[in-house]
């Protein structure tokens, strides 16, 4: 089973340890509720080996060791990870194992880093991290702390898997709880929320709850899909989007940046604005479920195959002020 408490440890001396007063109860629950798989997909993490090896975080997620894995301990590798599918974000290149995950979720670190605030030295929160890919790019940037929140079990797992595969790196650690069941910490330099918003039923909370994470002055990388439009216009899909059953609110990006000056952000401006192509999400070895070509209009790719508009996301940086 997961340990959580060399995090607490970690925390106790530095900006988060009011954190203390109510995660390690609400660890505790969590374990009595969590995914009937969550102890088989533990154990798996336990099963990999310890290697001490040569990592990069700066230009990709990458564990080499000086002489390759042999034939066999890289089918022992593959086999274990393997068990831990679907793999959505990554890539992950580990001892030679190339972990091909539906998303090319580099293609968005690379649309958002050139934006950002330096993280460097930075504590820095990631709402939604799901397995954890861009909180070791964080990591790689030279942030001082990235704890990322995800209420999804199996993403802890591939975090863990991945953690012990980088050494047993600990700047980075995944909290298997919901942005709201976090309570007021204000000691965030940075609070990123990126593929969030649209799944949360109520947008505006979500976005005060990310407020409620930054220290002043701290910035917020919000990343969400929009449509076009003004203002006014946002989108509540009747029932599916993209076979999504759980979208919610799809808003323009004017509309966005009017809910984030309503909840108190100051400096709110987009920086990025990209169509999903067929490159970034795709079908691989690493999941057997279907991808974005099975959730377009077969006919016209700007569609989705409900008949909205195909997925859009678009990066807004704002201030606590
Ligand atoms: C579309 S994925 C985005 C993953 C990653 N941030 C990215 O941009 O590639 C959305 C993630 O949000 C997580 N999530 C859903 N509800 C959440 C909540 N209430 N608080 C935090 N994360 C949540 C899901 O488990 C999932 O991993």
């Amino acid at each position: 089973m997961i340990d959580f408490r060399p995090f607490y440890q970690q925390i106790a001396t530095t900006s988060l340890s009011a954190w203390l007063e109510t995660l390690p109860l609400q660890l505790k629950q969590w374990k009595k509720q969590a995914h009937g798989d969550y102890a088989k997909w533990a154990k798996i993490v336990s099963f990999l080996p310890d290697y001490s090896a040569e990592i990069d975080l700066r230009e990709k997620v990458e564990a080499k060791l000086a002489s390759p894995l042999s034939e066999g301990e890289t089918q022992h590798l593959v086999y274990h990870l393997k068990q831990l599918m679907p793999w959505r974000k990554g890539p992950y290149h580990l001892y030679g194992v190339h972990i091909d995950c539906e998303w090319r979720s580099d293609f968005k670190w690379d649309r958002v880093l050139p934006h950002l605030s330096p993280l460097k030295d930075r504590t820095i929160l990631d709402v939604g991290c799901g397995s954890g890919y861009h909180m070791w790019r964080m990591v790689g940037e030279g942030a001082k702390m990235v704890v990322g929140i995800d209420p999804t079990e199996l993403f802890l797992c591939q975090f863990e898997a991945v953690r012990k595969l980088l050494n047993n790196d600990r700047r980075a650690n995944l909290i298997p709880l919901g942005i709201e069941q976090m309570q007021p910490l204000h000691a965030f330099d940075t609070v990123f929320s990126m593929g969030v918003l649209y799944h949360r039923k109520s947008p505006l909370d979500h976005l005060s709850q990310l407020k409620n994470q930054l220290v002043k002055g701290g910035e917020l990388v919000l990343e969400t899909l929009v449509i076009d439009g003004g203002v006014n216009d946002v989108l509540v899909p009747a029932d599916r989007y993209a076979k999504m059953k759980n979208v919610y609110f799809i808003p323009s990006v004017a509309a966005l940046i009017n809910w984030l000056e309503k909840v108190g952000f100051k400096n709110v401006r987009c920086v990025d604005e990209a169509v999903t192509t067929l490159e970034e999400q795709r079908k691989t070895d690493w999941l057997e479920n279907e991808s974005l070509i099975d959730f377009l209009d077969p006919n016209n790719h700007s569609k989705t195959i409900e008949g909205y508009p195909a997925p859009k996301r678009a990066v807004i940086i704002a201030n606590n002020p």
